[in-house]
């Protein structure tokens, strides 16, 4: 079997310093072991309301985020979620294989509706079953996300098994693999998993956080980055020499892990280097670090945006064979549950 990935980033507006070092920088790693999708999820994304001129805006600004962090959309497949209708049917099957029990169990979902959750869209409800949709109708094998994916990807394992269980005969009469759905396997490592907030330990780095100086945007210039990262809330200790003595300190901790996943390396060798240091001082490294990393790829964004025929013509060919990939496993879905 193909070993295959799938993950997918909404197009939701403020890319930030999370998305990046969570997903999109593993995504460029990614592609020397493994075939690629990367998918602009913009079927998730009106799971909350958006603007539809912002909404074709963002999708682009995505797209372009993946090509300029370093997404080969040539050799691998950049495309739209919602230009290849097999997420969207398949996701209807699965509603139907998914029990209420198990998405009653999801935290996101009571994060993000909040306290008002009887005006919660259904779409937000039903999101894990799409997204286990997204991943198996390319019955993708490994799956990169940040932490707070966690649950859902376990929601999707726990789908196809249920649907390879409930389907097993048809499945046989068929002559298909007994495992029709892979369990797809989360791909969830490094220093940068859970980026927090800059002004909140406790708080994931987030789009939608109402603060801007919570997050580094991708978007922002060096002057914005430095200015968020001076800013950025510590304890007035200094650094620490080993990574048992950022226990109990999580804006300590935080800082560390993203100058670690920026220079490739971990928290104990940044320690190593920087432990005993004012925050005043590892703050000014880690704006230049950020700085160097993340300004190629701001540029090459606004590059990217400004002229979007490329963009739209990569997005096009990606969903062209997207849905020769997706195609026939629907195909073998409708016949398997009898349509
Ligand atoms: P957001 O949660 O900011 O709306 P998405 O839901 O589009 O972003 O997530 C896109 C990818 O970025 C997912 O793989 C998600 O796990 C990852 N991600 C989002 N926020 C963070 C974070 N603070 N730290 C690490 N990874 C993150
Ligand atoms: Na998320």
């Amino acid at each position: 079997m193909t070993e295959r990935v799938f993950s997918g980033v909404q197009p939701t507006g403020n890319l930030h310093l999370g998305n990046y070092l969570g997903a999109i920088k593993r995504f460029v790693e990614l592609q020397q072991r493994f075939e690629c999708l990367y998918c602009v999820v913009d079927l998730h994304a009106i799971t909350v309301w958006q603007d539809p001129a912002e909404l074709k805006r963002s999708i682009r600004e995505v797209a372009a985020a993946f090509l300029a962090a370093g997404v080969d959309g040539e050799k691998h497949i950049v495309f739209n979620q919602s230009q290849v209708s097999a997420h969207a049917e398949l996701a209807w099957v699965l509603n139907c294989v998914a029990r209420l029990g198990w998405l009653n169990r999801m935290t996101q979902f009571k994060e993000k509706a909040g306290k008002d959750r009887e005006n919660a869209s259904v779409g937000l409800y039903a999101y894990p079953n799409l997204m286990a949709a997204d991943i198996l109708a390319y019955r993708a094998t490994h799956v990169p996300v940040g932490e707070d994916q966690k649950q859902h990807l376990e929601l999707a394992r726990d789908i196809a098994q249920k649907f390879n269980n409930d389907f097993s005969a048809s499945i046989a009469e068929l002559g298909l693999d007994e495992k029709f759905f892979p369990q797809p396997e989360p791909l969830i490592a490094g220093p940068a998993t859970r980026v927090m907030s800059l002004r909140d330990g406790a708080k994931k780095m987030s789009k939608s956080d109402a603060s801007d100086a919570s997050r580094i945007n991708l978007t922002d210039d060096a002057d914005q980055i430095a200015a968020k990262i001076r800013r950025a809330k510590t304890d007035p200790l200094p650094l620490p020499e080993s990574i048992e003595g950022l226990k109990e300190r999580p804006e300590a901790d935080n800082l560390v892990g993203i100058y670690a996943a920026l220079a490739d390396s971990d928290p104990a060798a940044v320690l190593a280097e920087h432990g005993g240091a004012q925050f005043s001082q590892f703050k000014q490294a880690l704006v230049d670090l950020t700085v160097a990393r993340l300004s190629p790829i701001t540029a090459e964004m606004k590059r990217l945006v400004a002229d979007p025929g490329h963009i739209d013509a990569t997005l096009a060919s990606g969903a062209e064979r997207a849905e020769a990939i997706a195609k026939p496993t629907m195909d073998a879905v409708k016949d398997i549950v009898g349509f």
